[in-house]
């Protein structure tokens, strides 16, 4: 394999475009092209409103753009040319046939696989970028050494380097990455595409953080690198109703259990659940390939930190209804936030969409106020879980946040964004429906000065407040 100078991406999403952005930006040396079949997608990335965002992101497309940085819908070109081809396509879990609801649909990545043997025309490292199953390197060599058979100038290399960046801090991940990881085969021909691999990354990733394995050890720990995060949030959620029920407060055990420096403080945030397109799916990943090793009692272990994540919403959903004199019917709930976490506009599979929909069941009217999706977006996600007559009726979008709490009986805060906390919370009171409450699903709010100005306060993880109860109001 000679030194790479083309690299090129299938899949512009939140993956591909980014960590793409990432290598034109610290390789000048380097071209980049990235490919999507969705067209749409690739003019928006060549024009003034990228398709996603991420801090940073702008800056870093546009600086490169037309230098070293290409978007392209000509796929079979952009793989004749290119020295390294990163595979970055969707995996969603499946939703049909065998392993429907567990299993990540690999369709999307064999067909790349395919094109890539349909037009490579000559040698070609391929890397797994996409989230894939332990051995899903070997479906995508099988299919490339068969092209081989009848094109002696083929020649393939399979690496799995799995994405490790979180949205809503892509840049800053990918800028200073804890590691990198690349798996490879062992044969001289395998160390050969790993060193290839380092040595891009090796431009502004220090040697000591590029990991190399083999390639099931690189695909298994993507798997394993979510189960542990989604394992830490279950965890801390299963205690936050522990500490409701008791007196104890979720962010006081956290702290404690958190400074034991074998545990750490990070990702031990109590909140309405994990979202994302991630961790649910690469959870359900694992326990499917675990059930096809016939390893039944692991994929039990790990099939309740999804079932731990399910309860905590629909126990935050019932706690507002119950707090809400047991009905919502009819009843303005403000929510803010419908991201599935902050600074980022993706909403797949946020906590959001969940608590709506056990909303909507009630009859709730919802009012949703979010800095950064877009009013169609909350729509068509909604209509996804309910139906589009009821989102009709049910639910208005704000681009407002005080509109939004106007003649509300509650605020539900569903993402962590920043800004909520430097509302005015009097004047939202002031306008809303009394009693008004607030049901913080993020703790990112002050309790102790909603309540001073008159809100009845509910936050994941803490005791009803004492001294409000002893004026006879609700048990909170
Ligand atoms: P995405 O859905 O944002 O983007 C995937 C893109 O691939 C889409 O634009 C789609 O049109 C394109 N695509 C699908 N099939 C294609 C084909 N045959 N030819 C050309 N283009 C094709 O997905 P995202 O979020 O970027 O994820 C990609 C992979 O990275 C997934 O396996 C995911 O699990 C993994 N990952 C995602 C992270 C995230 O934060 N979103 C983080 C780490 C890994």
């Amino acid at each position: 394999f000679k030194k790479v100078e083309r690299v090129v991406c299938v899949g512009a999403g939140y993956v591909g475009g980014p960590t793409c952005a990432m290598i034109a930006h610290k390789c000048p040396g380097i071209t980049v092209t990235v490919v999507d079949m969705n067209a749409a997608k690739i003019d928006e990335w060549n024009s003034d409103k990228l398709p996603i965002f991420e801090h940073g992101l702008d800056e870093i497309v546009f600086a490169a753009r037309g230098k070293n940085l290409f978007f392209s819908s000509d796929i079979p070109k952009a793989i004749r040319e290119a020295d390294l081809i990163f595979i970055s396509v969707n995996t969603p879990t499946k939703t049909y046939g065998r392993g429907k609801g567990m299993a990540p649909d690999l369709k999307y990545v064999e067909s790349v696989a395919r094109t890539i043997a349909q037009y490579a025309g000559g040698p070609k490292i391929v890397v797994e970028k996409s989230t894939v199953p332990v051995k899903a390197a070997e479906s995508i060599g099988c299919i490339l050494r068969d092209a081989q058979k009848n094109c002696p100038e083929l020649k393939f290399q399979v690496l799995s380097n799995p994405e490790f960046l979180a949205e809503g801090t892509a840049m800053r991940d990918l800028a200073n990455p804890d590691r990198v990881l690349i798996g490879g085969e062992s044969s001289p021909e395998g160390a050969l595409a790993v060193e290839a691999l380092v040595t891009v990354y090796e431009n502004w990733v220090p040697r000591e953080r590029i990991i190399t394995t083999n390639t099931w050890s690189s695909e298994l720990s993507k798997l394993v690198a979510n189960a542990f995060l989604a394992q830490r949030i279950s965890s801390i959620n299963a205690i936050s109703a522990v500490c409701e029920a008791t007196g104890a407060d979720v962010s006081e055990v956290a702290h404690a259990v958190g400074c034991d420096t074998r545990i750490g403080n990070k990702f031990l945030k109590a909140s309405v659940g994990f979202g994302g397109s991630c961790f649910q799916k690469d959870v359900l990943s694992l326990v499917y390939l675990c059930e096809s090793l016939n390893l039944q009692k692991v994929a039990d272990y790990w099939h309740g930190v999804i079932e731990i994540n399910d309860w905590q919403r629909r126990r935050f959903a019932d706690k507002i209804i119950a707090e809400l004199f047991n009905t919502v019917t009819d009843k303005k709930i403000a929510v803010f936030g419908f991201a599935f976490k902050k600074d980022t506009g993706d909403t797949r599979e946020s906590s959001a969409i969940h608590v709506s929909k056990h909303l909507m069941e009630e009859h709730a009217r919802l009012a949703i106020y979010d800095p950064k999706v877009p009013k169609s977006q909350v729509l068509y996600e909604l209509g996804l879980q309910t139906s589009p007559a009821d989102v009709e009726k049910l639910v208005t979008v704000y681009n407002d946040p005080y509109e939004a709490a106007k003649d509300a009986h509650a605020i539900v805060v569903l993402t962590e964004w920043d800004e909520f906390t430097t509302f005015d919370f009097s004047r939202i009171h002031a306008s809303m429906r009394h009693p008004a409450a607030i049901f913080d699903g993020r703790l990112i709010l002050d309790q102790k000065a909603l309540r001073e100005i008159g809100f009845r306060t509910f936050a994941i993880g803490s005791a009803p407040d004492q001294a409000y109860n002893l004026f006879g109001t609700s048990g909170y």
